[in-house]
């Protein structure tokens, strides 16, 4: 968890423009560039409520869009006590693009979790199978 200050920072920042008005439910992410480079996101919701982004899918379609391909790590970020994981669907897109990235917790005053994403989904459909 060491050393994720600044991108939980980042996370933090970015939950502030989440879209939220039909669940509340604010959430941050903050993708961290083997550089250092931080590409944030927050999630959007839609009054169809089917067509919500999530905070990590925002910040993940973002940088893969501008041309990046390398993932060291990601920070989720949500006003709750317990750790707030990605959910299924966005488990899955970090894996395709991401692979095993780190995976850090936080809420707006500290880290509450850290996990591989190989821990969160562990034993994921992926190219492997379509060989
Ligand atoms: N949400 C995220 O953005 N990321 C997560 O990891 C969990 C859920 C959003 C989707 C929806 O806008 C709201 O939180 C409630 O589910």
């Amino acid at each position: 968890m060491s050393g994720s200050e600044a991108l939980v920072s980042a996370a933090r920042r970015a939950r502030e423009h989440a879209r939220a008005r039909y669940s509340g439910f604010k959430v941050g992410a903050a993708l961290e560039l083997p550089d250092g480079t931080i590409i944030t996101g927050c999630n959007i919701e839609n009054a169809t409520y089917g067509l919500t982004l999530c905070a990590e899918r925002v910040a993940l379609v973002k940088a893969l869009s501008e041309g990046h391909t390398s993932f060291v790590r990601i920070a989720v970020v949500a006003d709750t006590d317990a750790p707030t994981p990605p959910c299924g669907p966005c488990r899955q897109l970090l894996w395709e693009y991401c692979g095993d990235l780190e995976i850090v917790m936080a809420n707006l005053e500290a880290t509450t979790a850290s996990h591989r994403l190989g821990e969160l989904l562990p034993m994921p459909f992926d190219d492997r199978l379509l060989r």
